[in-house]
């Protein structure tokens, strides 16, 4: 659109009388108009000024209207084209509006019916250039600017992802919890050619398993007792995008077996319903769980496991990567500060080797944490040590055994539910240590589920 605010228009018509009633009543309504009377004519100012919109006559002296829209597109593919047409047959506005033009008016119309027509293309021009803006900034927001990395291994991971963004593949990522596998999920996504399309995720350990089938393939009315009506499931809703299927490890058997059969044939049936649909549709996948072990046991598919792994990207711990710490530090003192509006803009000495030597069991989740803690608590300038949490600020080997010691039991404390806890989050912090954080094996370890540990982790805030 006119960069000054008002919107410039075209008339293009033979007859001189309409042109100038036609150029008043626009000038009032505060367009900047220009006048030609025949296609050539316009065709030839066209190709050298920008016009928002272009008012012609479907009748021109030297072209027909239907000839002239097409050129008029070549000639300025932004402008949009407003026909007037004299005969008022919906037959020749439909064949217009196929042409390429936006509306039509019948003459004769009213100086209301012009502008009314006018103002709804600058209303839709309007929202096309904030939707072009929000998904240009959605863009930035998830190509590589956004994740944080130095170290080659990352490096290496941002290069796979670059170049197998481009295929359909699917992509099994892996890592502990907090590595950034969803940030990854979304990158690929978005440096896809399916970026404009939905990216829609799934975390498959949180859904009771029940609704699951539905969740992700839909239902038909009636197919069960809440199946009030039809609905859609997501691989439907990610037509043209991106499914993230997050926590695949967790997915039922029975699940196993269907996902595996959509992937294969690219088609999904919805419940209670016979006919198949076909998808197009990314999967990228992820997991924290070790699939290859849950192959072993037969927790999950073989197959299956093969069709998802087609490519893989493990992300390490943090804590084998250690030379990204400072950068994402970096990182998420200007995220938060901006956030918080605060300009705390470094990190002591003390408190950046306190950083460099925790564990991050966490992660880049509870790295980015930290700093955000830290930032809420500082008072000078840089973030000190003392801003630091407890656990991030002792010794590694003191903060190895974190686990607070047991309290007493005395006469005076007596509560099962206090004591539970305390012994719960001993032992949670025990296994973590002796499987080097792995929840996987913690969880094996403990003879608790996966996602019991999880749940506690989070209820204890120990994550
Ligand atoms: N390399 C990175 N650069 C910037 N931010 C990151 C990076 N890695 C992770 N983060 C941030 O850390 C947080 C955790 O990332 P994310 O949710 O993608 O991890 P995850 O592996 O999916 O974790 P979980 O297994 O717990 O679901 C997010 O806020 C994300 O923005
Ligand atoms: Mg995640």
């Amino acid at each position: 659109m006119s960069e000054l605010g008002n919107l410039t228009v075209l008339v293009v018509d033979d007859d001189a009388s309409l042109r100038s009633s036609l150029s008043e009543i626009l000038k009032q309504a505060g367009y900047l108009v220009e006048v030609r009377s025949s296609a050539a004519e316009a065709l030839h100012i066209l190709r050298t000024a920008r016009f928002d919109i272009v008012l012609c006559d479907l009748k021109l002296p030297d072209m027909d209207g239907l000839e002239f829209i097409p050129r008029c597109r070549e000639a300025d593919p932004k402008s949009v084209i407003v026909l007037m047409t004299a005969f008022g047959s919906s037959e020749m506005a439909i064949k217009a509006m196929r042409a390429g033009a936006y509306d039509y008016l019948s003459k004769p119309f009213s100086p209301d019916e012009l502008i009314l027509t006018l103002k709804k293309i600058e209303e839709r021009e309007q929202l096309l250039e904030e939707n072009e803006a929000l998904k240009s900034a959605i863009t930035q927001k998830y190509n590589f600017s956004n994740i944080i990395a130095e170290s080659s291994v990352m490096k290496d991971i941002f290069e796979t992802v670059k170049r197998l963004a481009n295929f359909n593949t699917t992509v099994l990522i892996t890592g502990e919890s907090g590595t950034g596998k969803e940030l990854l999920a979304k990158a690929i996504h978005h440096n896809s050619p399916r970026r404009g399309r939905p990216f829609v995720a799934i975390n498959c350990g949180a859904i009771p398993e029940n609704l699951m089938e539905s969740e992700l393939f839909g239902h038909k009315k009636g197919a069960f007792t809440d199946a009030t009506r039809d609905k859609k499931g997501l691989f439907e809703e990610a037509t043209g995008g991106t499914i993230f299927l997050d926590e695949i490890g967790e997915l039922p058997a029975h699940l196993q077996v269907k996902l595996l059969r959509a992937l294969q044939e690219q088609q999904i049936r919805r419940v209670g319903d016979e006919a198949t649909i076909d998808i197009d549709v990314r999967v990228v996948a992820a997991t924290l769980r070790n699939l290859e072990d849950d192959v072993q046991t037969g927790r999950f598919r073989e197959d299956l496991f093969y069709r998802l792994n087609v490519v893989s990207i493990n992300i390490p711990p943090l804590r084998e990567r250690r030379e990204d710490i400072p950068v994402l530090i970096e990182h998420f003192l200007k995220k938060h500060n901006k956030r918080l509006g605060l300009s705390i803009k470094s990190v002591t000495p003390e408190a950046m080797k306190a950083l460099m030597e925790h564990f991050w069991k966490g992660n880049v989740r509870e790295l980015e944490n930290c700093i955000e803690r830290a930032l809420v608590l500082t008072e000078s300038e840089s973030v000190d040590v003392d801003s630091l949490a407890e656990a991030v600020r002792g010794a590694p080997e003191a903060r190895a055994d974190a686990a607070p010691a047991l309290p007493e039991i005395n006469e005076d404390n007596l509560s099962i539910k206090q004591h539970a806890r305390s012994l719960e989050i001993s032992l949670i912090l025990k296994a973590l240590k002796k499987t080097s954080g792995n929840r996987t094996r913690a969880a094996k370890v403990l003879e608790i589920s996966h996602r019991a540990l999880l749940y506690k982790l989070k209820e204890y805030g120990l994550t």
